[in-house]
């Protein structure tokens, strides 16, 4: 795979343009904006207003480009008007989970509901059949989380396979943590 091709052109279901490709090294500071306004609105994701610095985000994506061009991982940007709106990866992990990929999807706050979450998850699960050792594709969900939980696993038929009891504190509250999987 390769650092900025393009895999999507088209509309979301309002109508707005959209652009999904890979990421390449000069996308860093859009990719850093992005997290720590998500990390701001403190939704279902692990930062929770932590800040990412800059020279993070470039250890983190030269890792991550590291890995899609030797097929270890696979993520797409979406764009809207050159706006980074959605970001969603599958990452390998190593030594005896070498087959194990975890997936991670984010969308802007004002870009949700209009079909974003769900062509980005399709297209990343079919990108990710270029990473050939991949078998599984696993995550975890904030149990007070009903909407990634639902599109999961009626749209995309992953299975629960634990639970750990109060394993997220969110807002001030203890939920649980879901593990899904999925065979690929
Ligand atoms: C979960 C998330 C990725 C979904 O992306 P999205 O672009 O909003 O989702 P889509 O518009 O593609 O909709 C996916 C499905 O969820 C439903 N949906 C989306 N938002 C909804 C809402 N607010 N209420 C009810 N249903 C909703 C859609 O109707 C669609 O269902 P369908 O297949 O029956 O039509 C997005 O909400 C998000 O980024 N949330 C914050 C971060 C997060 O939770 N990440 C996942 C961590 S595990």
């Amino acid at each position: 795979m390769k650092p900025g091709t393009i895999v999507f052109k088209g509309q979301t279901k309002k109508g707005r343009e959209i652009v999904v490709r890979y990421p390449l090294g000069s996308d860093v500071s859009a990719l850093r904006n992005y997290i720590n306004i998500l990390s701001r609105e403190k939704t279902f994701i692990r930062f929770q207003g932590e800040q990412v610095s800059l020279a993070d985000e470039k250890k983190y994506l030269a890792s991550y480009l590291k890995k899609i061009k030797k097929n270890e991982a696979v993520k797409l940007m979406v764009f809207h008007q050159n706006r980074l709106v959605a970001v969603a990866d599958i990452n390998l992990e190593d030594k005896i989970s070498g087959h194990v990929g975890v997936f991670g999807i984010t969308v802007a706050k004002d870009f949700r509901r209009e079909g974003v979450g769900k062509l980005l998850m399709k297209l990343v699960l079919k990108e990710a059949k270029q990473i050939k050792k991949l078998k599984i594709i696993t995550l975890g969900v904030f149990a007070n989380n009903s909407i990634a939980l639902r599109m999961y696993q009626k749209r995309f038929g992953l299975k629960e396979y634990g639970r750990l009891p109060q394993g997220i504190k969110h807002r001030g509250k203890f939920i649980d943590h879901i593990f899904l999987y999925k065979r690929v």
